[in-house]
């Protein structure tokens, strides 16, 4: 089966028009958790059943081969892979997509869905790579999904672009025909000057990023109930706040469940971040900085403050 690159819309589109071809009503999608919100809606959205599999903080967030192997069943369709990992900044090496690798083989019947948004957001000695790099074998069977939102902050000119084999983006292409004009075509131009302009910006953003998750780390560190491994790559924390759960703020919220914790840190902080059931993961929240160093600063120091209070 040859292969082919196409220009679906944004990266979100991708994945929706390539669900929409692909599944039937039952079809299993499986989503390792912590995931990306979008994921599950999206296959539910065209007939799929999300099945989460736990990627456990004690591993790094990553994906563990056995576990997928558990969860792949005859009605699997797809798998998506999400590395550098929303929300838990996970990055999976060569060995671990080799491992995952080598599982898929075994299963010719499933797609493989890897959403590369944050290839370019990767910290210390973190490496990207992805499925159909490490195994050319699964490239008849991988859609590679990338964009301009996250590596070039063009969140806005939503520019999506993905590569797979040409069956599959031959029915992607037919869906989208009957649901949408398709990509603006100044959107296209800015996207081809930043992926062809120079890159070396790309750098020095991802060092103002590992300051901005240092800073964090170090200040969350002193947050009385709260802790949080370094991740590699994104620009997102993923903190984990068991040490808080059944206390209760200086604002007299109980805090039972990672929500109830964001929702007083909304009301007490005026901090806004999301919590972990939402990424199918609890007890923790993620926290973005992809903002100002000092916005960034003075939302942790609140955070700190809230944890200090809360006994
Ligand atoms: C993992 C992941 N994939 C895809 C997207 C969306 O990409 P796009 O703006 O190209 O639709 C996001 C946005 O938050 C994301 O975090």
């Amino acid at each position: 089966m040859g292969e082919t690159t196409y220009t679906p819309q944004e990266g979100t589109a991708a994945m929706k028009w390539a669900m929409q071809a692909t599944l039937d009503e039952g079809d299993e999608v499986i989503v390792p958790s912590p995931y990306w919100v979008s994921y599950g809606d999206i296959a539910r959205l065209f007939g799929g059943r999300p099945v989460t599999v736990l990627c456990p903080e004690a591993n790094g967030f990553r994906l563990r081969p056995e576990a997928l192997e558990t969860a792949i069943t005859p009605r699997t369709r797809w798998v998506v892979l999400n590395s550098p990992n929303n929300p838990s900044g996970a990055v999976a090496g060569w060995d671990d997509m080799r491992a995952i690798a080598d599982v898929m083989l075994q299963h010719p019947h499933v797609l493989i869905l890897t959403d590369d948004m944050y290839e370019h957001l990767l910290y210390d000695d973190a490496r990207f790579c992805t499925t159909a790099q490490v195994e050319p074998r699964l490239r008849d069977r991988v859609l590679t999904v990338n964009g301009g939102s996250k590596s070039y902050s063009m969140t806005g000119w939503r520019v999506g672009f993905c590569g797979g084999p040409m069956a599959l983006i031959k029915g992607m292409a037919k869906v989208q025909g009957q649901s949408t004009g398709g990509i603006s075509g100044i959107s296209q131009a800015a996207a081809v000057a930043a992926l062809e302009g120079p890159q070396d910006g790309l750098q020095v953003r991802a060092a103002i990023y590992r300051g901005r998750r240092d800073m964090a780390l170090s200040m969350l560190a002193t947050a009385p109930g709260l802790r949080c491994r370094k991740p590699g790559g994104a620009f997102y924390l993923f903190v984990n706040m068991e040490g808080c759960l059944g206390k209760v703020t200086a604002g007299g919220a109980r805090i039972a469940t990672d929500q109830d914790f964001m929702t007083a840190l909304l009301r007490e902080q005026a901090v806004a971040a999301v919590h972990g059931a939402a990424y199918g993961m609890s007890p923790f929240f993620r926290l973005s900085y992809a903002t100002s160093d000092a916005l960034f600063r003075k939302g942790c120091e609140r955070i700190v403050r809230f944890c200090a209070r809360t006994q």
